[in-house]
């Protein structure tokens, strides 16, 4: 892999018949880092995740994932990643360790049995391992999913709502195990709709909204984009809830119309 991005996302269109989803979408991902894709319901996200894994085609644009193009080097893109879908893809007739061994064998790989006795220790599963995946927990299925998708150690990993559906301390198991991973040096892209989740993990935010990325950056320069409301003496930093609602406007599904409820994005905020 080159020093350059990791991810590399120029101009990528895409509609589904008359809809279109995704109008130009651009941004880039540092080796290494974590990149949180945040987006109502029906912005585009799991469908951009389709499209860097290889799964779907874009219209226009371009996209780069460990520096092969998506459109014209798709083998060399799988090789070079792993993809968590929005629903966890665990068999739920094998047991979880299985699961593993199974994955390890199509990856090619050595001593199926290790690799996954390694993975069930490392995520907490050891002692449900040669139990069948139907009898587990949402959150043993997600550090399943998960753990299923570090077998041949890919230096990219898509996660689509790693985090949909899991308690509290399921989450916290997951966002660690984000954290290790990123600090071996893979790069993360994540989809989220949980924006404390973003705030705890990504070294950079980018939110889609109608179509096209309306902020990308730090959570502390997403943050500076409003100004600390004055109450009285008290002063209140925005979260990234209240950024994300200002720019995004409280109504949750897009609409066709630009309602005012949207404020206005970038420096117009300040
Ligand atoms: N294969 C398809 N055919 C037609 N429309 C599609 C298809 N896939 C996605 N869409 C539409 O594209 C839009 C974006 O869907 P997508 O799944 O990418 O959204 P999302 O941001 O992942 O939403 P969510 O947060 O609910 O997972 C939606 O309106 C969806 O209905
Ligand atoms: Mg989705």
């Amino acid at each position: 892999m080159t020093a350059e991005s990791a991810i590399r996302v120029q101009g990528i269109e895409k509609s589904f018949k008359k809809l279109a989803v995704l109008r130009g979408v651009d941004f880039d991902v540092a080796p290494g880092s974590i990149f949180a894709l945040l987006g109502s319901n029906g912005a585009g996200k799991t469908t951009l995740v389709r499209i860097l894994s290889t799964l779907l085609k874009a219209d226009a644009g371009t996209a780069t994932v460990c520096g092969f193009d998506v459109a014209t080097q798709p083998g060399e893109v799988r090789e070079s990643i792993s993809l968590t879908g929005q629903f966890a893809a665990v068999d739920e007739v094998l047991t979880g360790r299985e699961n593993l061994m199974l994955v390890a064998r199509l990856r090619h790989l050595k001593n199926p049995g290790a690799i996954a006795d390694g993975l069930l220790a490392r995520f907490s599963l050891a002692e449900a391992g040669n139990r069948r995946a139907a009898t587990y927990s949402g959150g043993m299925r997600r550090r399943l999913d998960i753990a299923m998708s570090l077998i041949g150690t890919p230096p990219i990993i898509f996660l689509d709502e790693p985090t949909s559906g899991l308690d509290p301390q399921a989450r916290i198991e997951v966002w660690q195990t984000i954290r290790q991973l990123a600090g071996q040096g893979t790069t993360v892209l994540l989809t989220t709709q949980y924006l404390d989740e973003a705030e705890q993990l990504a070294d950079r935010i980018a939110i889609l909204h109608k179509g096209t990325i309306i902020q990308n950056g730090t959570l502390a320069e997403l943050k500076k984009l409003l100004p600390a409301a004055q109450v009285e003496y008290v002063e209140k930093q925005p979260s990234l809830e209240d950024v994300f609602l200002a720019l995004v406007g409280d109504t949750g599904e897009s609409d066709d119309t630009d309602s005012a409820a949207t404020a206005p994005v970038g420096k117009d905020l300040r």
